[in-house]
């Protein structure tokens, strides 16, 4: 039996200690310091910076590779690669794994994808988050086939783990091949300006293949994925900012699915806004900026937009209400009048599929003309893809409020949150217009022969449309069907709001039995 009053050898306490060193350096003071030039943190840098201070427990800090091809061998490091763990954010938990590139350039061995593997298992039992730093050179290309099973294996659990815990991937350095995927099927992707990018094959293929000339910049930095990919949701000006950011996004969302989206603390007040009064232009084809109508409605400086510089004729994003975390989604007036077109479509499903994965409310500002019409839309399939916005929302069992603030036409009015696919209230301002179309259009089909007969054509389509435009361009017609539930002012907007949100916060609506449905993909 041992002695209880026994000392440990102080010998082991100094291997233990040796080895705590070790795995702290990781690839190298050397390598760390390479890093640095690049204008770039350390992989423990990153979750120091994420975590709050002296709540990280690291957890398999000691494990490394199996290989022995290729001089591996001869080639360890403790941790190999990845630093992984749990700890928590503003004192919630959250697991992270942060890949460190000063080791094999953070490239993915069987290991390391076991670490991860480990992690997600832990956050799906626990229910809290998983946040991915990820900086790394794609399959270790040493270990072969074992390497790609491991991301196929990160691939696996990120699908089992969506709609269950949130996932947020940082890109804070290269991610290229297969390494991209994952970071795809989690719920959100930040990358960091200059220093990260992500391709699955890399400008030298490109070349070989395409003949074309591109930096890996211009194919798969942050600015193309913001703008003109969509493939991230936030580009960030350095480390410290995309960092700021995750903690900003996650303060909005619930731990798991099976809780309800976070408050904080809020003071009723005098709620009326009267500056809403003034934003809808008198003439109904002069765009105006929806941000400031969200500005007006929500909570001070609680607006977190989500995929900013991408399909911007939507809007769509993170805000409080009344101290409740909501999603907005509204159509953006002063971009392409904000139509519905390809890019809309599918940057609003997937924002609204978020919210309900995670019990946040849904707010729409709807002011939309219709969808965009052309062979460029028709012919890369607005049909399918404006489908996915209507699936999104037809399926979306979360508190849904609209508020039609002017133009809702044809059927972009059906897609947006209207009452027929599930709201649960739709308000209109005085300013809104709900007709199968604009009233020019309209008069110069139904009243064709009409105008074509009449001694002053011009006179006699300018008489139709104004007869259209009373009749149809308001919200009464809607109302008086009870597809609007109230037509109210601007400024009374907040407060109607909150209160209906509140109203409906024990909600429960469920979708009939099956497997899942087959969104139009
Ligand atoms: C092993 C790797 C590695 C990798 C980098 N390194 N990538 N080791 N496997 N995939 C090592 C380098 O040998 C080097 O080691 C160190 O990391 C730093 O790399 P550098 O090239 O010096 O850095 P840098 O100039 O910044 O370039 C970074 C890089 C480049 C752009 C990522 O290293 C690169 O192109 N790597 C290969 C990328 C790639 O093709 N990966 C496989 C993708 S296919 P030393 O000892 O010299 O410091 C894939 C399939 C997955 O991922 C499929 C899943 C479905």
């Amino acid at each position: 039996m041992s002695d209880p009053q026994a000392k440990p050898h102080s010998s082991k306490l100094e291997i233990l200690e040796r080895k705590n060193q070790e795995a702290l350096l990781g690839g190298g003071q050397a390598r760390i310091e390479a890093q640095h030039k690049k204008g770039k943190l350390t992989a423990r840098e990153r979750v120091d910076l994420l975590l709050d201070e002296g709540s990280f427990e690291e957890i398999g800090k000691f494990v490394m590779h199996r290989s022995k091809d290729f001089g591996l061998d001869k080639e360890y490091y403790l941790g190999d690669g990845v630093i992984t763990g749990y700890g928590t954010v503003n004192g919630r938990l959250v697991y992270v794994f942060s890949q460190d590139f000063t080791v094999f350039g953070g490239s993915l061995s069987e290991t390391h994808a076991e670490k991860i593997v480990k992690i997600m298992d832990l956050a799906m039992k626990n229910g809290a988050p998983v946040i991915g730093l990820n900086d790394s050179g794609g399959a270790r290309i040493q270990e072969g086939v074992v390497s790609l099973g491991g991301y196929a294996d990160i691939f696996y659990k990120n699908t089992l783990a969506s709609g269950v815990v949130p996932q947020l991937s940082a890109i804070m350095g290269p991610c290229a091949g297969g390494a991209v995927y994952s970071p795809a099927i989690t719920d959100f992707i930040l990358m960091v300006e200059d220093t990260s990018y992500m391709f699955v094959t890399g400008p030298n293929v490109v070349k070989t293949v395409t003949h074309e000339n591109v930096t890996s910049e211009e194919l798969g930095g942050a600015s193309t994925h913001s703008t003109k990919s969509g493939v991230t949701h936030f580009s960030c000006a350095n480390e410290v900012a995309c960092i700021n950011h995750l903690k900003q996004l996650l303060s909005y969302m619930p731990q798991n699915c099976e809780e309800t989206a976070p408050a904080v603390p809020y003071e009723a007040g005098n709620e009326a806004r009267p500056a809403l009064d003034n934003i809808i232009p008198e003439n109904p084809n002069q765009p105006y900026d929806i941000r400031e109508v969200i500005e007006g409605l929500i909570d001070t400086n609680t607006f977190l937009e989500v995929h900013q510089n991408f399909a911007e004729n939507i809007v769509v994003g993170f805000a409080r209400l009344g101290g409740r975390s909501i999603g907005i989604v509204g159509n953006q007036p002063a971009v392409l009048a904000g139509v519905l077109d390809i890019n809309a479509s599918t940057k609003a499903a997937r924002f609204v599929r978020f919210c309900d994965s995670f019990n946040i409310p849904l707010l729409v500002l709807e002011d939309v003309p219709g969808f965009l019409p052309g062979t460029d839309q028709e012919w890369r399939g607005i049909i399918t893809n404006g489908a996915k916005l209507l699936y999104a929302f037809c399926e979306a069992t979360v508190p849904r409020i609209t508020v039609i603030t002017r133009k809702a036409y044809g059927g972009a009015y059906d897609v947006m949150n209207s009452k027929h696919i599930g709201a649960d209230l739709n308000y209109a301002w005085p300013t809104a217009e709900i007709a199968v179309m604009g009233a020019k259009g309209a008069a110069e089909i139904i009243f064709k022969r009409e105008i074509a007969a009449a001694e002053n054509p011009e006179a006699k389509l300018q008489e139709k449309v104004d007869e259209y435009q009373q009749k149809f361009a308001t919200p009464y017609r809607a109302a008086h069907r009870g597809f609007v539930d109230e037509v109210i002012l601007p400024s009374q907007t907040r407060q109607k709001l909150i209160r209906a949100f509140k109203m409906l916060e024990n909600k429960v609506a469920t979708l009939p039995r099956k497997k899942h449905g087959n969104i139009p993909l």
